[in-house]
């Protein structure tokens, strides 16, 4: 994948793209951040929960603020749309721990603001696969060491997606796993994440990437284990992404995650450091 160097920081890097969103769409993602770092949204040192490319409605960013603050009620949240006439839709819905603000991939903070994660879904799939790595550079360049991007794409609903979880260190991102996510109301089978496979993998469905032999071989797993299903989708799930822990692939097999249609691919589909 190429790489080109970080565009100034004067003004927001990036473009308007669609802004397709619904109610509920991004409910998993913030039920997976809890699972995932808590402490991370727990902490109360006034650093930002930044929602990237809201959309053209702040629904999935109202909700995420309420679903955080039940573990953190003073948790900022700075919300980011690089269209200003979306900024200036949702400037009602905004108070003190609330702000939205016009901003691309560098992100519009102001001084002596800080990051502690970013949620950016649905909005690289419009962009090249090019600009993918510049992109995360660009936000991972936002975040405090320590800091989390979670990038990601989703069907319209919400209930089938796939995300990027990248972990800022002092001079790089670290590339932490890719997360494979169903609420199984569409069913189960490995397949079903291709379509919303996020940009820097989308294209890699070929021999010889990594990507590729990832959802062969849970493709086999789910076919050695179909019987399964018999006792339901999530045993299902929980039985095949056990098979591929036992042909050696680093996923997370916690039960608890599993149940709930997550499955954690604890290595990368590129490169595992990404220098800022
Ligand atoms: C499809 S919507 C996604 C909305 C919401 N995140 C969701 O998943 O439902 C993508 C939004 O990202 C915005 N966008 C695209 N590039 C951006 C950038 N570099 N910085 C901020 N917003 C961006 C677009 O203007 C658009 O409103």
């Amino acid at each position: 994948m190429a790489s080109t160097l970080p565009p100034p920081d004067d003004k927001p890097y990036g473009h308007p793209t669609r802004g397709n969103t619904a109610r509920f769409r991004l409910r998993r993602v913030d039920t997976f951040l809890l699972l995932y770092d808590a402490g991370l949204f727990q902490s109360r040192n006034g650093s930002f929960f930044v929602d990237l490319g809201y959309g053209a409605e702040p629904f999935t960013t109202l909700e995420s603020a309420a679903r955080l603050r039940r573990i953190n009620p003073r948790l900022p949240v700075l919300c980011v749309e690089i269209d200003p006439e979306r900024v200036a839709r949702a400037a009602p819905y905004a108070d003190d721990l609330t702000l939205f603000r016009q901003g691309g991939f560098n992100l519009p903070l102001e001084p002596g603001e800080t990051v502690r994660a970013v949620r950016a879904f649905n909005v690289l799939r419009q962009y090249d696969e090019d600009q993918v790595i510049t992109a995360w550079r660009t936000v991972g360049r936002c975040l405090l060491p320590g800091g989390l991007l979670v990038e990601g794409t989703s069907d319209p609903t919400g209930r089938v997606w796939v995300a990027n979880l990248l972990r800022r260190t002092e001079s790089r991102l670290h590339y932490e796993g890719l997360l494979f996510s169903t609420n199984f109301r569409w069913g189960f089978a490995p397949e079903m994440f291709q379509p919303v496979l996020p940009k820097n993998c989308i294209h890699r469905m070929l021999p010889g990437e990594r990507i590729f032999a990832f959802l062969d071989a849970w493709k086999r797993a789910a076919a050695e284990t179909a019987a399964y299903q018999s006792w339901g989708l999530r045993q299902w799930f929980i039985a095949s992404a056990e098979r591929l822990a036992a042909y050696g692939f680093p996923v997370e097999v916690r039960r608890r995650w599993l149940r709930q249609g997550f499955l954690l691919w604890k290595d990368s589909p590129g490169a595992s450091e990404i220098p800022l």
